[in-house]
């Protein structure tokens, strides 16, 4: 079994993931996960995008059944825990309140350390997870990484485990909301990404061109996109009322090409400009297979050591709660009972 290289001691983390719609425990062990439980909110279905005050509601019912299993399927006591960590923010305030609240509660009557992570940093941190049993090459720093979600869109200059930075992020629209926007234009369930994605495999790429922005430096944007195709299919639709219906493949290929090639464009830029090709993707819209397939084909072109983390490792989870707290448990990064979450927050 391969235990974390950073340490000869043994930590054990219980991190707690909050931050929106899924309520989410994972017991690590250094740097090798032993459970990550994730309890997704099927509520917000109906509602064609996630309510505040009943994912809150959600997160409370949740909560102790998701911790309780995460101990159970790690084989963990909860007398063995190191410290707890918790997400934060960034995130919905009602939701992050109730892992927050749980993770003081956690810490405070077994006397462990409380660590409070930095969602976005989470996400690139889990880069770095270890399953039992098998070996993952971890990138090297310094890397790039390209993190893009349902609530960003940011290319990070990654130093070391808790040394990152923000070169490049969405001035307004974050790219897992212009595939969930654009979804819910054709009609499509929420959240749209998956959907599109599927459909696209089905569909010709450059159908239909839509508009890219044209934005300086590193930063992106997506509103222009999400515009142009809200107003295209209102004027195709006045001429045929079964447009969507009969162009649903073109249309989700067209778009998720265009997304593509607005994330990487710049990607591509950041890479060349620092001279770093430890390049790797993070967050849910990092799912999507043509993205996948463009950073692979990228990688064989100009010679990138890609670092693509597993399926369950993308979406909102505890793992990288965990193994952030982790990083941080090593440097003795501790946080008070007076900690408070925060919606929005840097790196
Ligand atoms: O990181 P994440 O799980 O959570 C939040 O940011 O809240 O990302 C969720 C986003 C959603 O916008 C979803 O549509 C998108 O990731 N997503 C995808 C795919 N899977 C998830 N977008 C495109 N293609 C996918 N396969």
């Amino acid at each position: 079994m391969k235990e974390g290289k950073n340490s000869d001691k043994e930590v054990i983390i219980l991190g707690i993931e909050s931050s929106c719609d899924d309520t989410s425990a994972a017991i690590i062990r250094n740097e090798t996960i032993l459970s990550n439980v994730v309890a997704n909110q099927k509520i917000h279905e109906e509602y064609g995008g996630v309510v505040p005050e009943l994912a809150s509601r959600a997160h409370q019912q949740n909560i102790i059944p998701v911790v309780d299993l995460a101990l159970k399927r790690a084989g963990v006591s909860g007398e063995q825990i190191s410290a707890v960590a918790f997400t934060r923010g960034p995130g919905l305030l009602g939701s992050l309140l109730v892992g927050t609240s749980f993770a003081k509660g956690f810490a405070l009557s077994r006397g462990i350390p409380l660590i409070e992570v930095n969602h976005l940093q989470a996400h690139v941190l889990a880069l770095f997870i270890q399953e039992m049993n098998v070996e993952t090459a971890s990138p090297a720093f310094p890397f790039l990484c390209l993190l893009v979600s349902g609530g960003n869109s940011q290319i990070i200059l990654v130093r070391d485990y808790l040394d990152m930075e923000i070169i490049g992020q969405t001035i307004d629209d974050a790219a897992g909301e212009a595939f969930d926007k654009c979804a819910k234009v054709m009609g499509l369930p929420y959240p749209g990404g998956p959907f599109i994605d599927k459909l696209a495999k089905e569909g010709d790429p450059l159908k239909f061109p839509f508009t890219k922005p044209r934005i300086p430096g590193l930063d992106y944007s997506f509103s222009g996109l999400k515009t142009n195709f809200l107003y295209f299919l209102r004027d195709r639709l006045q001429e045929n009322p079964s447009f969507i219906e009969e162009n649903k493949a073109d249309l989700s290929a067209s778009l998720q090409h265009t997304i593509i090639d607005i994330l990487m464009g710049k990607l591509v830029r950041a890479a060349k400009t620092l001279n770093i090709r430890e390049i790797s993707v993070a967050g849910g819209v990092s799912a999507n297979s043509g993205l996948r397939n463009a950073l692979k084909e990228e990688a064989v072109r100009r010679r990138w050591n890609l670092h693509i983390p597993k399926f369950e490792y993308t979406m909102d989870n505890a793992a990288m709660i965990a193994i952030a707290g982790y990083y941080k448990y090593l440097k003795g990064e501790f946080a008070g009972q007076d900690t408070v979450p925060f919606a929005r927050t840097q790196l």
